[in-house]
């Protein structure tokens, strides 16, 4: 298989009769956590959601492993999506109902896990903190704890691509730490990383940023 990366040209994204996107290329390499940074509004989760084929840009388009993503079906971004790709936003794509367990395999099923994938899974959920809970409901957690089962997700299907907006937004200093620890885990297992954030910390453990100008404003 190739090595994961996320190349994009030159994006404009029109929304609303406006214009909500307008960014430079760039390029996410394996390894490596890519910041996108900027002020409130200047499209950090708009480029987000385009890198990771939820949103379609108006102009420009988006290659994974060096394939235009353009042309992809909804069959190809859906496998895309189960098979290689993340998602870490508070909230998002976790369900409320089911255990920390479930939402860490994303699937209800009650059959228990294989020993290999039972050791996966006890090393995972020790290393994001969550040993002990895996029975515990999700709608019962911290936002802190959730975006931990977030990002369990992403280390037990050793997602390649891993996206997260602002995965450190709310959360205490420990916290903090842990999440973008996390999140260096997910890169030196080769993952390519993208996080819009406007927190000073995660911003400093970035190995790359990109910064988004709000478009229309004076300074772009
Ligand atoms: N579905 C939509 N329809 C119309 N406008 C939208 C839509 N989604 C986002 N926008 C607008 O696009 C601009 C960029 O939004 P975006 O959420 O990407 O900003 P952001 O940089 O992530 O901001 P924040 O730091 O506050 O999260 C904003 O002005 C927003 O109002
Ligand atoms: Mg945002």
């Amino acid at each position: 298989m190739n090595h994961p990366l996320i190349e994009s040209s030159a994006l404009v994204m029109q929304q609303g009769g406006r214009t909500t996107l307008s960014t430079s290329p760039l390029l996410v390499r394996p390894g490596h956590i890519h910041g996108l940074i900027g002020a409130s509004g200047s499209g950090k989760t708009t480029l987000l959601n385009c890198l990771g084929l939820l949103l379609r840009p108006t102009q420009g388009s988006v290659r994974i492993d060096g394939e235009d993503t353009t042309a992809w079906r909804e069959s190809t971004r859906l496998q895309f999506w189960r098979d290689r790709a993340s998602f870490v936003f508070q909230d998002y794509g976790l369900v409320p109902d089911w255990s920390v367990l479930q939402n860490v395999f994303l699937s209800d099923r009650k059959k228990a896990p294989s020993a290999d994938l039972g050791a996966k899974l006890a090393e995972t959920l020790r290393l994001v903190g969550l040993d002990g809970r895996q029975d515990a409901r999700v709608s019962t957690l911290s936002g802190g704890e959730k975006q931990r089962v977030s990002i369990a997700r992403a280390l037990m299907k050793d997602a390649a691509y891993l996206y997260a907006d602002e995965p450190t937004a709310s959360l205490d200093p420990d916290n903090r730490a842990t999440v973008i620890r996390l999140l260096r885990t997910a890169a030196e297992r080769g993952a390519c990383v993208v996080v819009a954030t406007h927190d000073e910390d995660m911003i400093a453990a970035c190995d790359e940023t990109t910064r988004l100008v709000t478009p229309g404003s004076p300074s772009e």
